[in-house]
């Protein structure tokens, strides 16, 4: 079986200015070297703001940090008369390894059916930046069709067209856990998780399936990650409100101690 690597990931939203990004990061680098936080077994990525995403770069530059970097959108165009777009090229110029493409508040907000989230997926690919596509059911469609009919239409729909698939990353954040301190049991997002990636190994084959990291959303805090993180099918986490307070998130990115064995 594929070992994957743990991934954490901190969705700050329309959150912080540089100056505040600065100081996130930097009181979240000191916290994780404080535990000997081995970058090895769990990935953290922050995912800024794009008016912070330079400083924040430049710091991780500056420091030699392990952490790494996300954007929170990416255009489906390269460029030219697209205004407020920001194109993949500018930020893989800035190292940004990693975007969010499809989240619930984007779907919601600004239209982002799934034809713009498998547009934007192929721009990350085309650029060599990872997409980490978010998929997750409503209240409504939970009562309807269950938990995972939606997400695994999603994440079909987003993976479907391209010429080849580079590595991407599915986030299964129900609509309904997202910022409201409710959460899906470790129960249901596992099976879910499971069932995203059987439908991955079914149209792009097994190996597609076993290497791609797929995420649990949606109210995740230090107290209750070890759950998720228990079943072998969740790989990580996607946390909102929580990656603001640099000792909860670091908490959160050392969900190992928190695991009963
Ligand atoms: P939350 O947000 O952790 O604040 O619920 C999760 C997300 O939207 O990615």
């Amino acid at each position: 079986m594929t070992k994957r690597t743990a991934f954490i990931a901190g969705n700050w939203k329309m959150n912080l200015d540089h100056q505040q990004a600065i100081a996130l990061v930097q009181k979240l680098a000191w916290s994780l070297k404080d535990a000997s936080h081995d970058y090895s077994t769990a990935e953290v990525t922050v995912f800024p703001g794009f008016t912070s995403i330079r400083s924040v770069q430049t710091l991780i530059d500056a420091d030699g940090l392990e952490l790494t970097l996300g954007a929170q959108d990416i255009s489906r165009h390269d460029s030219g008369a697209y205004t407020g777009e920001v194109s993949g090229l500018a930020l893989k110029k800035l190292d940004v390894k990693y975007v969010l493409i499809g989240h619930s508040e984007r779907r919601q907000y600004h239209a982002e059916e799934d034809s713009v989230v498998q547009a934007k997926t192929a721009a990350a690919f085309k650029h060599g930046i990872i997409p980490v596509i978010c998929v997750g059911e409503t209240a409504e469609q939970l009562e309807s069709e269950g938990a995972a009919a939606v997400p695994v239409r999603q994440t079909l729909a987003a993976l479907a067209g391209h010429a080849s698939l580079g590595e991407f990353v599915i986030a299964y954040e129900p609509v309904w856990a997202i910022g409201t301190g409710a959460v899906a049991t470790p129960e249901v997002a596992a099976s879910v998780a499971g069932k995203i990636r059987a439908a991955i190994a079914e149209a792009h084959g097994d190996d597609v399936a076993q290497a791609t990291r797929i995420l649990y959303g949606g109210s995740v805090k230090a107290a209750n990650v070890a759950g998720f993180l228990q079943s072998s099918e969740v790989d990580g986490v996607l946390v909102g409100g929580a990656s603001l307070d640099a000792e909860e998130f670091s908490g959160i990115a050392r969900f190992q101690k928190h695991i009963v064995l």
